[in-house]
């Protein structure tokens, strides 16, 4: 059932590639993002001038990463709301709003809850949902799913990735109908998203990089992620990731808050994992290395092909992913943060797939 693997979040992780290609490739046709499965009209998408994407735990890091992109994508403000404070904060959603509620098992209660609290105020709701027939695909004005097939370990891997893609896909869709999306942009992502399946591929050929690193840092207690815009968000994820599977105590902090508090907590041999993915931002990424490892951090790095070399002259250890629009490039980012994670848990002797005090799906509040 494992498929000869020792744990069903490893087999999942390696299930990536594929479960973004059948997520993906029926909604391109002739260079185009089709989306049958959607109801929703053009007029109606002219309408939102609000979107909020609600969601819990890495769902709600998938929310984050869509609000970078949507916003580039849509000019339109998007607010991202952990489910749990959404549905007690009196939010301001009318007929003009888009909710999107993204859930892998679509039974978690919180988001339930947050989406039936959007529909009472007269919002549309899109849900993206992984499990067919669940609670929250039934109720949902519009579902769409990800086609990730069924996820059996606690910690989400091949759900966060389809619920990104499709989230990307979403958002491409949209911005072409409301024009916002100049078309070489269009269609540059779409050609990187129909390539993304073997770049994950040629990541995951890499595993033993990150079982080399896990091996060297497993023994820190406390580790911090930093990364600014999109890695930021991909930093919230590879933290929530270490932290439920090692116990390890891990925060990730938007690079340019350290000075703000953080940089206190930062001693001899602090390990800090820097991403450093985001083109546009990537010279403040590294001057944000350069500032921790002064303090003697040892610095874990991911990066890009095209960074390596730079970040190899001053992080202790880098992983470089392929290059790809920088839409898309947290897909690619996350497998380093994902098999660091497991890897650190294995080190640690910890119950991967089910770990302590977690549940797959959230039923309570
Ligand atoms: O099924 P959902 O996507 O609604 O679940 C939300 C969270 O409970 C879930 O993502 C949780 O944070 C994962 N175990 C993280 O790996």
């Amino acid at each position: 059932e494992k498929g000869g693997h020792a744990h069903f979040m490893f087999k999942e992780i390696l299930e990536q590639p594929e479960a973004i290609r059948k997520t993906v490739s029926p909604r391109i046709r002739d260079g185009r993002v089709v989306l049958d499965d959607l109801c929703l009209t053009e007029a109606e998408a002219r309408r939102f001038s609000r979107i909020f994407v609600i969601a819990c735990g890495s769902s709600y890091h998938v929310g984050i990463v869509s609000k970078y992109n949507w916003e580039r994508l849509l000019r339109r403000p998007v607010e991202v709301c952990l489910a749990s404070e959404f549905r007690y904060s009196d939010p301001l959603v009318d007929e003009n709003t888009l909710v999107i509620v993204i859930s892998q098992s679509g039974e978690t209660l919180d988001t339930m809850a947050a989406m039936r609290e959007a529909k009472r105020r007269g919002g549309r709701t899109l849900a993206i949902v992984n499990v067919v027939g669940s609670s929250i695909a039934r109720e949902a004005d519009d579902v769409l799913y990800t086609w990730a097939g069924p996820e059996i370990a606690v910690a989400t891997t091949k759900a966060y990735s389809t619920q990104l893609v499709l989230m990307d896909l979403i958002g491409l869709y949209l911005a072409d109908l409301l024009g916002t999306v100049e078309p070489a942009e269009y269609h540059a992502i779409l050609e990187e998203m129909e390539a993304l399946p073997e770049k994950m591929t040629e990541v995951l050929t890499h595993v033993e990089d990150l079982q080399y690193l896990a091996s060297r840092y497993f023994n820190h207690n406390s580790i911090f992620f930093i990364g600014r815009n999109l890695d930021y968000a991909l930093g919230l994820e590879g933290s929530l990731k270490l932290k439920e599977i090692s116990y390890i105590h891990s925060e990730a902090y938007a690079s340019g808050e350290l000075k703000h508090g953080t940089i206190s907590l930062i001693e001899q041999g602090t390990l800090v994992v820097a991403l450093g993915l985001y083109g546009a931002l990537f010279d403040k990424a590294m001057s944000n290395v350069v500032e921790v490892k002064a303090r003697g951090a040892e610095v874990l790095a991911v990066t890009t092909e095209r960074f390596r070399e730079r970040m190899e002259k001053t992080a202790d250890s880098t992983v470089a992913v392929p290059d790809t629009h920088p839409v898309l490039q947290p897909s690619l980012g996350v497998i380093p943060l994902q098999l660091f994670a497991y890897y650190m848990a294995l080190q640690r002797g910890c119950d991967i797939d089910k770990p302590r005090n977690l549940a797959k799906s959230v039923t309570v509040e």
